[in-house]
C-alpha cells in the first residue's frame, strides 16, 4: 500500500470510528415521518440457512417459529412508520436472507405496497433461492432487482468460505444466473474481490463468467473484515492484507468497462439510468426496519435493537425497537453527503449548496483540497467527478466505512442481555 492510500484509511478509520460513536444517555428516537424526500425502506431479515465465516452484516442460523413471529413483528413495524406518517418510494429487502421464508417475504412486501407508494422493490438472495416458485412469487410481488450473492465462481475459495455445500459449485451458480436473465429489470451479482487465497488468475476466471452470464449489474465488493470477523477469516480464508487490493480493483474496472458503466465506485451497470442501485446511493435518507437495521432519516442516524425476542417484544407492545440514534451537525451531514454522492461517481455542488442554505465550500474545502490535490477528484462545472485514483480512494473509503459500521454492530451485539 503506497503512503497515500496508507493515509486514506488511517484517516477514515478515525474518522468513522468518531461518527459510529452513538450517544448512551439520551433516549433513542426517529424524527416525525413529516419530510418531504424521496426515502427508502430498508427491511433487514438477518436469518441463514448456514452462516459464511466472513460475513459480519447481522445474520443469525435461521429457525422457522422465530423466523415467522419475527415476520409477524416486522409487519407491525411497518404499521407504527404509516402511523407516524411516513411515505416511501423504494424497498430494499436485505439479509441475511429475505428469501428464507418466500410467504412471509410476500405477505410482508404486499403489505408495504398497500401502506405506501412504492415504486421500486429490490430483494437480496442466496443462489439456492432461485427455485421457479420463489421467481414467480417475486415477480408477482413487483420485485424489479434481484441480487444473488455468488462471492466468486471457483469452487476451490466457494469451499473454503463454505458456500459450495449450500449454494452449489461456480459453474452450475453461472448457468442458474444465465437461465434466469431477464426475468426481473436487474439481475444483480454480488462478488467480493481480494480474499487471501484469490490469485490474479482466479479473478480473471471470475471475470469472464461473470461476462457470460450476461447478469446486468455486478456489485463487487472488496473483502471487509471488522474487529469481529478478523480471527475467523484468518483462520478459515488466510490473513487479510491489501497489498493486491488496489490491482484487483483496476482489473476489474478494465474488464467490465465498457460493457457496464459505474453506478458506483464498486457497482457495476449494463443500463446505467434505470438500473436500480446500493440503496446508500440513490437515496439520501433510509428507514431501517427489523432487529439490527440502521436507518438514516433528516440527519439523524439510528439502530434497532439486535435482539431478536426484544425486538419481536417490543413490536408486540406496540413501540418502536429503537436501540440507539444520533443526530449528526451540520458538517458531519455534508461529509456523509459528500462521500455517499461522490461513491455514486458524481456531486452537484449546486444542488449541495440549495440543500445546505448555500453552504458548501465553508465545510468542505479540508476534505475537497486533500482529494483534488492528491488527484482523486476532477472539477467540470457542476459536478466534481471521481478520476481513476479517486475510485480506488472511495474504495478504501466506503471499506472502512462498511467495517467501522460492522464494528458499532459487534459492539450493539456485545451489550445485548444474554
Ligand atoms: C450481507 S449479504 C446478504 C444477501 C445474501 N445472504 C448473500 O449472501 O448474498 C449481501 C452481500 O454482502 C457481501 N458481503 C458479505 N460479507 C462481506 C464482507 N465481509 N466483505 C465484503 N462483502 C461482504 C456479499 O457479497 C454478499 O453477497
Ligand atoms: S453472506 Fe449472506 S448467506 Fe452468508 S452469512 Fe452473510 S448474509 Fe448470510
Amino acid at each position: 500500500m503506497n503512503l497515500i492510500d496508507h493515509i486514506i484509511t488511517q484517516k477514515a478509520k478515525q474518522e468513522f470510528a468518531r461518527s459510529m460513536k452513538f450517544d448512551d444517555e439520551t433516549e433513542p428516537h426517529i424524527p416525525p415521518g413529516d419530510v418531504q424526500q424521496p426515502r427508502l425502506l430498508y427491511l433487514h431479515i438477518p436469518f441463514c440457512e448456514k452462516l459464511c465465516p466472513y460475513c459480519s452484516f447481522n445474520r443469525v442460523v435461521f429457525q422457522e417459529s422465530v423466523c415467522r413471529d419475527y415476520f409477524k413483528a416486522l409487519r407491525k413495524e411497518l404499521q407504527l412508520y404509516k402511523t407516524l406518517g411516513y411515505d416511501f418510494s423504494g424497498i430494499y429487502a436485505g439479509g441475511g436472507t429475505p428469501t428464507v421464508l418466500i410467504d412471509e417475504l410476500e405477505e410482508t412486501l404486499a403489505l408495504a405496497c398497500r401502506c405506501f407508494n412504492i415504486g421500486e422493490i429490490s430483494v437480496e438472495t442466496n443462489p439456492n433461492h432461485l427455485t421457479d416458485k420463489n421467481l414467480d412469487i417475486l415477480k408477482r410481488a413487483g420485485v424489479k432487482r434481484l441480487s444473488v450473492g455468488i462471492q466468486s465462481f471457483d469452487d476451490g475459495l466457494l469451499k473454503d468460505m463454505e458456500r459450495y455445500e449450500k449454494y452449489g459449485s461456480g459453474r452450475d451458480i453461472a448457468g442458474r444466473l444465465k437461465e434466469i436473465l431477464g426475468v426481473f429489470n436487474t439481475l444483480n451479482a454480488d462478488m467480493i474481490f481480494n480474499f487471501p487465497s484469490q490469485t490474479d488468475e482466479i479473478l480473471d476466471q471470475d471475470l469472464e463468467m461473470l461476462l457470460a452470464t450476461g447478469v446486468d449489474q455486478i456489485t463487487y465488493y472488496p473483502l471487509m473484515v471488522s474487529d469481529s470477523t478478523r480471527q475467523l477469516v484468518s483462520r478459515k480464508l488466510g490473513q487479510v492484507e491489501y497489498g493486491k487490493e488496489k490491482r484487483f480493483y483496476h482489473r476489474i474496472c478494465e474488464r467490465l468497462i465498457p460493457q457496464y458503466g459505474f453506478s458506483s465506485a464498486w457497482c457495476f451497470s449494463k443500463q446505467t439510468g434505470t438500473a436500480i442501485d446500493e440503496y446508500i446511493v440513490q437515496y439520501d435518507e433510509y428507514a431501517g426496519l427489523g432487529s439490527g437495521s440502521i436507518g438514516f432519516l433528516n440527519g439523524s442516524c439510528y439502530a434497532n435493537t439486535f435482539h431478536i425476542p426484544e425486538y419481536i417484544a417490543q413490536l408486540n407492545r406496540g413501540e418502536l425497537p429503537l436501540q440507539a440514534s444520533r443526530t449528526f451537525g451540520i458538517r458531519d451531514q455534508m461529509r456523509y453527503d459528500f462521500m455517499m454522492h461522490l461513491f455514486g461517481m458524481k456531486l452537484d455542488v449546486a444542488a449541495m449548496r440549495r440543500k445546505y442554505n448555500g453552504v458548501f465550500y465553508r465545510h468542505l474545502w479540508p476534505d475537497v483540497l486533500a482529494f483534488c490535490l492528491a488527484g482523486g477528484l476532477r472539477y467540470e462545472a457542476p459536478y466534481f467527478h471521481l478520476t481513476k485514483r479517486g475510485r480506488y480512494d472511495w474504495i478504501i473509503l466506503m471499506r472502512e466505512f462498511f467495517t467501522a459500521v460492522n464494528n458499532f454492530r459487534d459492539y450493539c451485539r456485545a451489550r445485548i442481555a444474554p
